[in-house]
């Protein structure tokens, strides 16, 4: 090698090494992650694809950064509401969490309310920093929490504080200047509960935050409420685990503020699952399974002493309509298909759920067998077998009147419509292609009788 083509290379080296933010290869880079509003959604449903989220696949995005440079925030309201099936699904998400390595998490009241009531408040702070605006007072926990980052040999902070009422936001500036969040070089990140413009108005005028995240009112994914650049930044938490917020922060030394950058990564199906997190999801599965919540759901009672029946005795005088239904074949060979091929998506729909460890989970079964929102519907594989998979009488009502008559009297009672099941979250591909779907399940002779089930008014739900 000449001397002169070293010299270019060397050039060419120390170009590619000064290039600012690239990850990895800038030590003044630090990145903040957040999410919120998880809303107990700790993995896609699985049932139709292009489904983002998942705690397991949440590893990796976060774990693209080492923890010296990395702070990882949730915003808090883990749980949508206190069930007993919720209670479970608190006690695993804050253990995700700190397998995930959550620095901080923003307890709300009900986060708090919730945690007691799993008898977990007080085992809190062993799994992550915990910090709250609205912490009842006999809890003790703090509003603001920091870590520290040391790069290049400067010491840096960011703070996270929780402000909710007035008051706290009045004594804001109390909180920031103390310690070494004082410092212009410090990143100052407010969590609001609420999201009320005035509010936002009011911190924004303070000049105080360099980043405010409040919680999103519908949409799933982060987004920036503020200008780009401005300060503070306001952005939305998101929503489901869906996305995970990330602010690229590059500190420009001692003094000086530091420069955030926001982007939102969504959690796709295409992301590695870290494998403690899957049998963490399984651990769920298990205890809800254990608890017998899908025995103890609260059942409805139908209307005129209605009752379901199954399918299979509907087969009785409804031979034809019964093994298209096994078999969802557009042509009809008498005597064959007796069983359930896995091209009829309906009749299968139990073993679905079964494939992927959900069978006792009522959030999931719901769809998936007949009637479990009534009495005399679906309580368990093991009590009412007949009622597993999307039957005749999740579309047509309970039938026991209809069979007494012999025909006579028509179905009635609580009929679902396709959309019911078919929801866009569900069964993101039904809205699109309502006609392919009904072809289908086409299981009826041409014509119909005049009685049409695809009628308004025929639901009485
Ligand atoms: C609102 C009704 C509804 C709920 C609740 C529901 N499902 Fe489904 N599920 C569906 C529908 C509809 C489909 C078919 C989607 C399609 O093909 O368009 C489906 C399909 C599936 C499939 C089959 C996917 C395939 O490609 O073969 C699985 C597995 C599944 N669901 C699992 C679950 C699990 C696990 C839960 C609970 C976490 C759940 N479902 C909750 C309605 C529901
Ligand atoms: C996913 C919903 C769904 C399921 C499951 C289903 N059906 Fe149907 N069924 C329909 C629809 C929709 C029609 C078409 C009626 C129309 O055109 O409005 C229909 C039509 C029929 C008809 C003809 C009705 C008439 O007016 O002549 C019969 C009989 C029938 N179904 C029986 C059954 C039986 C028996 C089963 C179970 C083996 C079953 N269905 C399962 C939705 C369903
Ligand atoms: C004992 C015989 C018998 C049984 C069992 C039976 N049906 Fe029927 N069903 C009839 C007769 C008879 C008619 C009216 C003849 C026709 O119009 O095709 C009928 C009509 C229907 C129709 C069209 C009119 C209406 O009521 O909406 C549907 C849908 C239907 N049955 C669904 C079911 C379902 C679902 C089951 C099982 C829960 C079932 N049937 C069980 C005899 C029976
Ligand atoms: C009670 C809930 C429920 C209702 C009501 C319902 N479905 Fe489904 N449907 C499901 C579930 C669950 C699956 C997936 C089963 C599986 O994959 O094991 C499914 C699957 C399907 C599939 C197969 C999808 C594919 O890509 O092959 C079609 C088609 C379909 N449904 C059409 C309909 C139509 C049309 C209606 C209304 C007439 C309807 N469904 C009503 C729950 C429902």
């Amino acid at each position: 090698m000449t001397g002169k083509r070293a010299f270019i290379f060397l050039l060419t080296a120390t170009t590619v090494f000064a290039v600012p933010g690239a990850p990895g290869q800038t030590r003044d880079l630090v990145t903040i992650f957040f999410t919120g509003n998880e809303l107990g959604s700790m993995q896609p449903c699985g049932c139709s694809g292009g489904q983002l989220g998942g705690l397991d696949r949440r590893y990796a995005v976060l774990n693209a950064v080492g923890p010296q440079n990395r702070l990882i925030i949730d915003t808090g309201s883990l749980v949508p509401e206190s069930t007993e099936q919720n209670l479970i699904k608190f006690s695993i998400i804050v253990q995700a969490f700190a397998q995930l390595g959550y620095d901080v998490v923003n307890l709300t009241e009900q986060d708090i309310l919730i945690a007691r009531q799993a008898g977990l408040l007080d085992g809190l702070s062993s799994l992550f920093n915990c910090i709250t605006a609205g912490s009842p007072d006999d809890v003790k926990l703090p509003a603001k929490f920091t870590k520290k980052f040391t790069l290049n040999g400067i010491v840096f902070e960011a703070a996270v504080v929780t402000a909710e009422t007035e008051d706290q936001i009045s004594r804001l500036p109390d909180l920031f200047s103390s310690t070494a969040a004082g410092s212009p070089s410090a990143v100052k990140i407010l969590i609001l509960n609420r999201a009320d413009a005035k509010t936002v108005a009011t911190v924004s005028e303070m000049h105080l935050v360099d980043l405010l995240i409040v919680p999103s009112q519908s949409e799933d994914e982060p987004i920036l409420v503020s200008d780009t650049n401005v300060s503070p930044l306001v952005i939305s938490s998101g929503r489901l685990g869906k996305y995970v917020g990330k602010i690229q922060v590059i500190f420009n030394g001692a003094g000086r503020k530091p420069r955030l950058k926001f982007t939102s990564v969504p959690v796709t199906e295409d992301i590695p699952q870290h494998q403690p997190l899957v049998e963490l999801y399984k651990d769920y599965q298990r205890l809800v399974k254990d608890a017998n919540i899908i025995e103890r759901q609260p059942r409805f009672i139908l209307p005129g002493n209605l009752e379901y029946i199954g399918s299979k005795y509907c087969k009785l005088c409804h031979d034809y309509e019964y093994e298209k239904w096994m078999t969802s074949k557009q042509v009809f060979i008498p005597g064959l298909a007796k069983q359930a091929s896995p091209d009829n998506r309906h009749a299968n729909a139990f073993a679905a759920l079964e494939k992927v460890g959900s069978e006792y989970d009522p959030e999931c079964v719901v769809c998936h067998v007949v009637g479990m929102q009534y009495q005399t519907g679906y309580i368990s594989p093991a009590k009412t077998p007949e009622l597993k998979d999307v039957g005749c009488e999740n579309c047509h009502g309970p039938g026991s009147e209809h069979l007494r008559s012999l025909g006579a009297i028509e179905t009635s009672g609580p009929m679902s419509t396709c959309s019911d099941c078919h929801t866009a979250e569900q069964s993101g591909e039904y809205a699109a292609n309502e006609k392919q779907y009904f072809e289908k399940i086409v299981h009826w002779r041409e014509p119909v009788s005049i009685v049409r089930v695809t009628e308004p008014n025929r639901s009485s739900k």
